[in-house]
């Protein structure tokens, strides 16, 4: 199918158009980050308005760069939730009026779903199922066995903090700009990882649920210690990113060693940290499973991944637009 896609659940207002989920014909996302960063984190009435006023010239934009128009599309796919409430709200209007408009099927997408289906994109060789997927963004950290597109179970879950949130409420700890993740992991380049052993913690051996606030707090206790003040910031940066790394890569190892699965899939906005990258792609060569990391571009929120998860999932995602509704708490199953 040619679909549309249309992502707006939290400050990128994205748009696309792929081909059988794998092609991507145009991929426009327009970072809100200067509206947000002196708040120093993300406000969700400006997301909604932003998007408000920046959704129809991105549909027109991605129309245009992937050279179709709307009667060559097959459907439009678009995030219902989780997500924030005002920004899903704009782009789930926005689809529910050109699918009423056009006549087009309406596809309503997960963004987690959408996040596990990105490593799809622009692959020739798609990962095999059943697959494990470690799903770690700002506002989730998850382990995902995906034995269908539509048979997804979650096996573990944060008990706290995000990865993502945990890597940008310590950015914040150390000064740096908002959205911390990216700042972080380039001021740990400079670093050394071993320096500081903060802690990891994993929450009972017997579950694969990961914790993230234990970290950020150590963090933050040493910064207020006489050696916490003298410490280089790249090295503490690099211990945190050491352990949380560590954290993730522990769980996936436990799962893997639990059931057997052909494929390794790392997605969401950290996944596009290097150092997770590296270890993740370590841990597949020592068990020979292969390791699928979506390109920079579709790891952080982007539509094409909401177009991929609905190509799969179309049979259990055709909605009616004219009943849809937005959905912030929207379950992942
Ligand atoms: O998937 P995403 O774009 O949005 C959500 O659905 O949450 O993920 C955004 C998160 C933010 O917390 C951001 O700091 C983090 O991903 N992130 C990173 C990196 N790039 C983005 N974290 C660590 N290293 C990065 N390179
Ligand atoms: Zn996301």
């Amino acid at each position: 199918m040619l679909l549309l896609g249309i992502e707006t659940s939290c400050d990128d207002t994205a748009t696309a158009v792929v081909d059988e989920g794998v092609r991507v014909l145009s991929n426009v996302s327009t970072n809100q980050d200067e509206f947000h960063a002196k708040y120093g984190g993300i406000v969700p009435e400006i997301a909604s308005r932003r998007h408000a006023a920046l959704l129809s010239a991105a549909v027109d934009d991605a129309l245009t760069r992937a050279g179709v128009t709307l009667d060559q599309l097959d459907g439009i796919a678009v995030t219902a939730g989780p997500g924030l409430i005002g920004s899903l709200v704009v782009g789930v209007a926005a689809a529910k009026a050109l699918a009423f408009a056009t006549g087009l099927p309406l596809y309503a997408v997960n963004h987690l779903h959408g996040h596990l289906f990105a490593a799809f994109l622009e692959r020739a060789q798609p990962p095999e199922y059943p697959f494990l997927a470690l799903l770690v963004s700002g506002g989730h950290s998850q382990l995902v066995e995906v034995a269908s597109p539509t048979a997804l179970r979650v096996i573990g879950k944060t008990r706290d903090d995000a990865a993502g949130e945990a890597f940008d409420k310590t950015a914040r700890l150390l000064g740096l700009p908002f959205p911390g993740g990216p700042a972080l992991e380039a001021l740990a380049r400079d670093g050394n990882p071993k320096m500081f052993a903060f802690p990891r913690h994993r929450p009972d051996p017997g579950t694969l649920d990961m914790s993230f606030s234990g970290i950020k707090t150590s963090v933050r206790y040493f910064l207020e210690t006489d050696a916490g003040k003298r410490a280089r910031r790249e090295d503490v940066a690099a211990s945190f990113q050491a352990a949380v790394v560590d954290v993730l890569i522990d769980r996936v190892a436990r799962a893997v060693d639990r059931a057997e699965y052909r494929a390794l899939v790392l997605s969401g906005g950290v996944a596009a940290n290097g150092a997770l990258q590296s270890a993740f792609v370590a841990l597949g060569e020592r068990r020979g499973i292969p390791t699928f990391i979506p390109e920079r571009r579709f790891c952080t929120d982007n539509a094409a991944m909401i177009a991929a998860a609905a190509e799969r999932r179309a049979g259990v995602c055709r909605v009616d637009p004219i009943t849809l509704v937005a959905d912030p708490n929207l379950r992942f199953n």
